[in-house]
C-alpha cells in the first residue's frame, strides 16, 4: 500500500483533468491511499527566484499556501501529474507549484514513482512531446521510476472527456499502482 498523491493542474473545476484524475483515484483506492489536490484551491503565483527557501528554517517557501502543498508532498510515495495542455506545455498554475519545489525541502520528500496525465484538444500527434521530454528529464534527474503516462487529445469542452477509452486506461493504471 502506497500513498498516493494527484495534483491537478486545471483551474476549471470539474473539468476534463479533473474527471481523468477522479477515475484514476477511484482505481489507486483499491489498495492505496489517495488524495487529489488541486492547483485551484491554493494561491501559489509564479516563483520569484529569491532563494530565501534555502536559507529559511524548514526550507518552506515565503508564500504559505505551499504549506500544505509541501505537507501532501512530504506524504507521498507515487506523485501523479494531471494537466491540460496549454500551448504545448503544462499549465501556468501547475508550474508554479512545481517550481516552488526548487527547495531543499523535497530532499525529505520520499517520493520514488511519478506518472503523467495530460488532456488536450488537438488530434496532433506529436502534442505531447514537449512534455513527455520534460517529464522524461525530471525521471532521470531525480531517479524517479515511471509509473506510466495517459495521454488525451481531442477534448476540448468541459466533459468532453467522459466515455473516453482512456478514462478507463486512468482508471487501470490507477489499479496497478503501488
Ligand atoms: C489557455 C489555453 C491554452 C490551450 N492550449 C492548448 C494547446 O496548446 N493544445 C491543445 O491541444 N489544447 C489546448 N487547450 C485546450 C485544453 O487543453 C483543453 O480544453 C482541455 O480539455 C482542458 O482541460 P480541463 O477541462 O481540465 O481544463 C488550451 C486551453 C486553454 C484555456
Amino acid at each position: 500500500m502506497s500513498n498516493v498523491v494527484i495534483l491537478v493542474g486545471s483551474m476549471r473545476r470539474d473539468g476534463n483533468t479533473d474527471l481523468l484524475a477522479r477515475k484514476f483515484a477511484e482505481g489507486a483506492a483499491e489498495h492505496n491511499s489517495v488524495e487529489i489536490i488541486s492547483v485551484a484551491d491554493y494561491k501559489v503565483a509564479s516563483c520569484i527566484g529569491c532563494n530565501t527557501c534555502f536559507t529559511r528554517e524548514g526550507n518552506a517557501c515565503f508564500n504559505h499556501d505551499m504549506d500544505a502543498v509541501y505537507e501532501k508532498l512530504r506524504c507521498a510515495d507515487v506523485l501523479v501529474i494531471a494537466s491540460p495542455i496549454y500551448f504545448y506545455g503544462i499549465s501556468a498554475e501547475l508550474k508554479a507549484i512545481i517550481d516552488r519545489l526548487h527547495t531543499p525541502m523535497r530532499n525529505t520528500f520520499a517520493i520514488r514513482k511519478l506518472a503523467l496525465m495530460l488532456v488536450g484538444a488537438a488530434e496532433l500527434p506529436n502534442l505531447f512531446d514537449p512534455i513527455l521530454m520534460q517529464y522524461q528529464m525530471v525521471l532521470d534527474f531525480f531517479h524517479l521510476q515511471d509509473a506510466g503516462t495517459v495521454l488525451v487529445r481531442g477534448v476540448k469542452e468541459k466533459g468532453d472527456i467522459i466515455g473516453r477509452p482512456e478514462m478507463d486506461e486512468a482508471y487501470r493504471l490507477g489499479l496497478t499502482i503501488a
